[in-house]
């Protein structure tokens, strides 16, 4: 028979259980995504200081949507219940789903999708949130590079719509299906990207940042780029946005992206100084701004 439109494709399966590594930034954020829509999840993160740092995340996060009339708290705690805490891949052994959310190193990424492919089972979709690593080589690092796909979230992950879907040579389109329709239920808007570098959005956005910090090297301040760009309607301008994604973060994404930028994307060397200092952004309590708690402070 045909099917309607918009009718669900009962061949696309539905993600119940789903493992999430790496429980930082990122990751935290997008354990509570799935775990808000009513999916089980596990978050596998090196060790147990690795994971109540995550444990602290999660209930920050919590209480903040909470606090801001996102979720009630029956719902919050219902949620935050769904989300439980591993240091043994042995404990994603019957997931649907794994994301990735590790550091942005190529070696680190490629031995836990080894790990993720012993333990999933074999109808397992094994997703990266890379930014900017290709994800064939990636995949190859499996037994099963069709089930491999990127699920490029943006932060903080609850709050962002954008997801991109990004499609691998080897990515099967119905794994690419059930990417997207996960995607759609999370309440996101999904954007299919080919494996470009730097996919989609970044390269986008990183004229806004890189101009950004072309400027501060000519001695604009942060509020001043922020406070034009925020009045020109981006919600949060590209110099906070970046203290709140991590200096550091972008500094591996850039020594990525760095090896097939043209001569005319040069990069500014500021973020690698401010890397150098010790001012990784939020996380580290200073960047380009100060902060207390995640809570910028006014300039001195
Ligand atoms: P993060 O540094 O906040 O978190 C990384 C987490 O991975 C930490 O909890 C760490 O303990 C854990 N980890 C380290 N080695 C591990 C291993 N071998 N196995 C399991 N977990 C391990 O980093 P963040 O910002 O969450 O970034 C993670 C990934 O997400 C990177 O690939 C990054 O490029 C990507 N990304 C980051 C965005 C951002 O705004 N920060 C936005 C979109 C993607």
């Amino acid at each position: 028979a045909a099917k309607l439109p918009g009718a669900p494709d009962p061949s696309i399966p539905v993600i119940s259980r789903a493992g999430v590594i790496g429980g930082g930034l990122m990751g935290a954020g997008i354990a509570a995504v799935l775990a808000n829509a009513g999916i089980a999840v596990t978050i596998v993160d090196i060790d147990d200081a690795a994971l109540s740092a995550a444990r602290e995340r999660i209930a920050r996060l919590y209480a903040g949507s909470v606090s801001r009339g996102i979720l009630s708290s029956d719902d919050a705690g219902a949620a935050r219940a769904r989300i439980g805490f591993a240091t043994d891949y042995a404990a994603l052994a019957d997931i649907d789903l794994a994301i990735e959310a590790a550091p942005e190193i190529m070696d680190l990424k490629r031995r836990i999708f080894a790990a993720l492919d012993a333990v999933a089972p074999p109808h397992a979709i094994l997703a990266t949130n890379t930014s900017s690593l290709d994800i064939d080589a990636i995949a190859a690092a499996t037994s099963r590079p069709g089930q491999v796909i990127g699920l490029h979230f943006f932060s903080p992950a609850n709050i962002m719509k954008l997801v991109e879907v990004i499609r691998g040579r080897a990515s099967a389109p119905q794994a690419l299906a059930t990417g997207m329709k996960l995607v759609q239920r999370l309440g996101k808007v999904g954007v299919s990207v080919g494996n470009y570098d730097g996919f989609l959005a970044n390269r986008t956005l990183q004229f806004y940042t890189g101009q950004a910090e072309f400027l501060m090297e000519q001695g604009a301040s942060p509020e001043q780029i922020d406070r034009v760009a925020e009045a020109f309607g981006m919600p949060m301008g590209p110099v906070a946005m970046r203290d709140m994604a991590g200096l550091d973060v972008a500094a591996l994404v850039r020594k990525v992206r760095a090896l097939s930028l043209p001569p005319e994307e040069r990069l500014s060397p500021l973020i690698e100084k401010m890397v150098e200092a010790g001012r990784l952004g939020q996380k580290s309590g200073a960047g380009f701004y100060r902060y207390d708690n995640g809570k910028r402070l006014p300039d001195p």
